[in-house]
């Protein structure tokens, strides 16, 4: 395959059409739970296909071939799914919605939340399998592709959004104590989400 030639070879057209497909479902839970109880499920949902450059850096990290072959099926991550909630319930509402699709089988789950990074990450992480009504990369249709959905409070995501500028940041004066900081902020913000939980739950029942 020539380098000018995008990883995803032919299926560069079918990923988002696919994207689009798995969306769809969490879309109509959310506009549900809006119809049934006045409130959403989610604030955000964002989605994109990896770039073609990131997905043969982590072909050439992983030790794959740079071939379709290897970034639809052996890596899982070409769709990813971020759910920003407003409370940490509505993640595991979201969580137990998705493994009642019936197109949809988990392979992989992180509880960044119950467990959080030593860093003080704090999300929940899924790698999904979806059979589809699109071709795949082995020819098969129906269809298997992979996508990797992130789920979080609004909270654990602006720590995350933060934290991931910082890794970037190459000449860094003071990395320890911001990185401490980092976590100080992190505990505190997870015990907000629990306290903001609990204000949610008492207004709701009146
Ligand atoms: P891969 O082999 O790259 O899939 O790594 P992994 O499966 O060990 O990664 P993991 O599931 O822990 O994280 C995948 C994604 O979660 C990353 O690409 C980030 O978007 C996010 N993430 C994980 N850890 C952190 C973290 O410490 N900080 C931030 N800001 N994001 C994180
Ligand atoms: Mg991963």
């Amino acid at each position: 395959m020539s380098t000018t030639e995008s990883i995803y070879g032919k299926y560069g057209d079918i990923l988002p059409q696919v994207m689009e497909y798995i969306a769809t479902p969490i879309k109509g839970f959310n506009e549900d739970a809006i119809k049934s109880t006045g409130h959403p499920v989610y604030e955000h949902l964002i989605y994109r296909i990896k770039s073609d450059s990131s997905m043969r850096e982590k072909c050439i990290r992983k030790g794959f071939p740079e071939t379709s072959e290897s970034a639809l099926k052996k890596i899982h991550d070409a769709i990813g799914i971020r759910i920003v909630t407003g409370y940490v319930d509505d993640i595991y509402k979201i969580i137990r919605y998705m493994k009642s699709v019936p197109s949809c089988k988990v392979l992989e789950e992180k509880d960044y939340i119950r467990n959080s990074k030593p860093n003080g990450y704090r999300s929940y992480h899924m790698i999904l399998e979806f059979t589809v009504p699109f071709e795949d990369v082995k020819g098969d249709n129906p269809g298997h592709y992979y996508a990797e959905i992130q789920l979080r409070t609004i909270a654990m995501d602006s720590w995350a959004s933060l934290e991931h500028e910082l890794k970037y940041k190459q000449e860094i004066g003071n990395e320890k104590m911001i990185v401490s900081e980092l976590k100080r902020v992190a505990d505190e913000l997870a015990s907000c989400d629990v306290s903001m939980q609990t204000i949610r739950d008492l207004i709701r029942q009146n």
